[in-house]
């Protein structure tokens, strides 16, 4: 249990701070989990706000009216979307509250930071009736300092989460995906010195092999000139040790030259960096490894790979639900795997973290998303800042994840000059947080030249490194799946391309001739002519096929076939792989085939 002392000194640094206040939450952070069962209760009109639910309150006498009760209240498991917990929530958007008790013994000289991993999509928050803040965006981390509300004791907090679809919102009204709602990651306290390291990055120099550069930023009293020392070691080798003093912001930054064995697919070598400041410690797992584009070439490790991949929602297999569990997790990156993928593209939002940190372990490399997804608000400032928000804090969370190759800005935006300067904005904020990655956005903005020849000529790529295209000849619009043979691209920019999603729908089961719509010959069929057509196109630097698995969707309501599951999976959601599975395997095999072939004899 842990102790606080009551008169805990809480200085904020004067000077202006240079990112968000999000804690960096390595597994070594000392932390309290409060997942489990909370109290809850469903607020279809948001009365909860104007009858202060957040302050829990009980009747004092017989004829006190108070007219909610979180303990007598339905329960909800937490981590977990709130949709698949039971039937009537199965499509329930709008208010739902969240209450549960948690004990603490104060400890003193120590902070206390309540910790979210995510909460779909606009949390409000209070601890013992006193508000700590709000969030929005359903898919990255926030905390709130309670160091100086919490009590020795029982403490109560209160959650509002509210998952309605919001014109102004990122997502905003319409989606392909359910909208799961809920406390959808974990939920912590964590504990911390007076002075401690809220967040660190540490990864090689862009466009270096041999020279590691970071930064650490402190917050507390002592944040001011303390030494701050970054160890590296592989087991018990020291490979080396540095030390460095922060400003008056609490913020150092470093750059020196290291020998260390680069992080990549079919050597996923991670490094222990430890980091110690002001009483505070911090252990994390770190793989280095520069990538960087070479006219239409990506590069890992300065040479040029090819990215068999495949796209994936953050979603369970088996029970339909958000995934969150590193079970959930390992199962959907074994079966990437499986595929001989050695890139998944994880659509259109930050993941879980412990997805990203098992394809750090299991070597798969990752396109990180933001939901600026299809029609926004672009004229709406609040719009493009809520974009950055997102964007900050899945940067802030994954920065030192070597899997983590590519951060995308967009998916399938309308082409017009507010979106484009929306984007512009968005593509200059991913590079000021990061200039390790590289930047990309998948588009569906080509044009038909001719019968045959498709022009990829969307202004966005201006401000891209990694093209992203969506196309589904085959299977959307008048061309036949067999006509994927004969088309040719073209792109308006001489940079890499990778085709974000292609295919078709296919129910696990349903069998008929190759024309035949949800028949597993006819997805296989169209895999054949898509790959087909791939293998032409110019400047191809990789794929990840529209989809894993099978995915809840509202929008997908054909009864007996799709019954709400957007069936483009090359998997069933519940695990069954179909031949299309079997045709992108056989051909990511021969791929990397080919790359052993061309690696030049040790
Ligand atoms: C779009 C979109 C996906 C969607 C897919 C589909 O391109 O990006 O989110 O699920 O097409 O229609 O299946």
């Amino acid at each position: 249990m842990m102790r606080i002392a009551l008169v805990l000194l809480l200085v904020a640094p004067a000077l202006a701070q240079t990112r968000p206040e999000l804690i960096a939450d390595p597994p070594s952070r000392p932390s309290v989990s409060l997942d489990g069962t909370w109290n809850a209760i469903v607020d279809p009109y948001e009365s909860g706000l104007s009858s202060r639910y957040f302050e829990n309150a009980k009747p004092k006498s017989k004829s006190d009216l108070i007219e909610y009760d979180f303990d007598r209240s339905a329960k909800l498991q937490v981590p977990g979307d709130w949709n698949t917990q039971r039937n009537s929530l199965l499509l329930y958007e709008g208010p739902m509250w969240y209450q549960r008790y948690f004990a603490v013994e104060k400890k003193p000289h120590t902070r206390l930071f309540l910790y979210f991993g995510a909460a779909n999509y606009l949390a409000r928050v209070w601890l013992n009736g006193m508000k700590l803040g709000e969030h929005v965006g359903g898919f990255t981390p926030f905390n709130f300092e309670v160091t100086d509300k919490i009590l020795n004791g029982k403490n109560s907090v209160v959650v509002e989460v509210d998952n309605t679809r919001r014109p102004e919102g990122v997502p905003g009204i319409h989606t392909d995906w359910w909208n799961y709602g809920g406390l959808t990651r974990g939920v912590k306290l964590i504990e911390v010195p007076e002075t401690f390291i809220e967040n660190f990055k540490l990864q090689l120099a862009r466009g270096r092999s041999d020279q590691v550069a970071g930064w650490v930023q402190l917050r507390g009293g002592g944040q001011e000139g303390a030494e701050v020392t970054m160890e590296i070691h592989r087991g018990d080798l020291l490979v080396t040790a540095q030390k460095a003093r922060t400003d008056a912001s609490g913020y150092t930054s470093f750059e020196f030259p290291v020998q260390l064995e680069l992080w990549s697919p079919d050597h996923p070598q991670l490094y222990e960096v430890r980091i110690s400041a002001a009483g505070d410690h911090l252990t994390d797992q770190i793989g280095f490894r520069t990538v960087a584009t070479r006219g239409s070439e990506i590069l890992l490790n300065g040479k040029p790979i090819f990215l068999r991949g495949v796209s994936m929602h953050e979603e369970a297999p088996y029970r339909g639900a958000r995934a969150f569990s590193e079970k959930d997790d390992r199962t959907l990156l074994t079966w990437v795997k499986d595929l001989g993928a050695n890139f998944v593209r994880l659509a259109h939002y930050p993941h879980n973290e412990d997805m990203i940190r098992l394809a750090d372990r299991m070597g798969v490399m990752v396109w990180e998303e933001v939901p600026v997804y299809w029609e926004l608000e672009f004229e709406n400032p609040a719009v493009l800042e809520n974009a950055k928000a997102q964007l900050a804090g899945a940067i802030l969370r994954d920065q030192n994840r070597a899997a983590i190759i590519i951060w995308s800005i967009a998916n399938e935006t309308p082409i017009n000059p507010v979106r484009d300067a929306v984007l512009k904005s968005l593509s200059e904020h991913a590079r000021s947080l990061d200039s390790t990655r590289l930047i990309s956005a998948a588009s569906d903005k080509w044009q038909r030249m001719d019968a045959d020849h498709m022009a990829w000529n969307d202004p966005l790529g201006e401000y891209l490194d990694v093209i992203g295209l969506n196309e589904y000849i085959g299977w959307y619009g008048d061309r036949k799946v067999e006509d994927a043979d004969r088309i040719r691209w073209t792109f308006a920019y001489p940079k890499p391309v990778i085709v974000t999603e292609f295919g078709g729908g296919a129910q696990y089961g349903r069998h008929g001739d190759s024309e035949t719509r949800f028949s597993e010959e006819y997805q296989a069929n169209l895999y054949q002519h898509q790959l087909r057509m791939l293998e032409h196109m110019p400047q191809l630097a990789g794929m990840t096929p529209w989809i894993l698995m099978d995915f809840r969707s509202p929008r997908r309501a054909l009864a007996g076939i799709q019954d709400y599951y957007n069936r483009k999976g090359l998997i069933s959601d519940r695990g069954q792989r179909k031949q299309a599975f079997g045709v992108l395997e056989k051909f990511y095999r021969e791929k990397a085939q080919e790359a052993r072939d061309a690696q030049p004899a040790k």
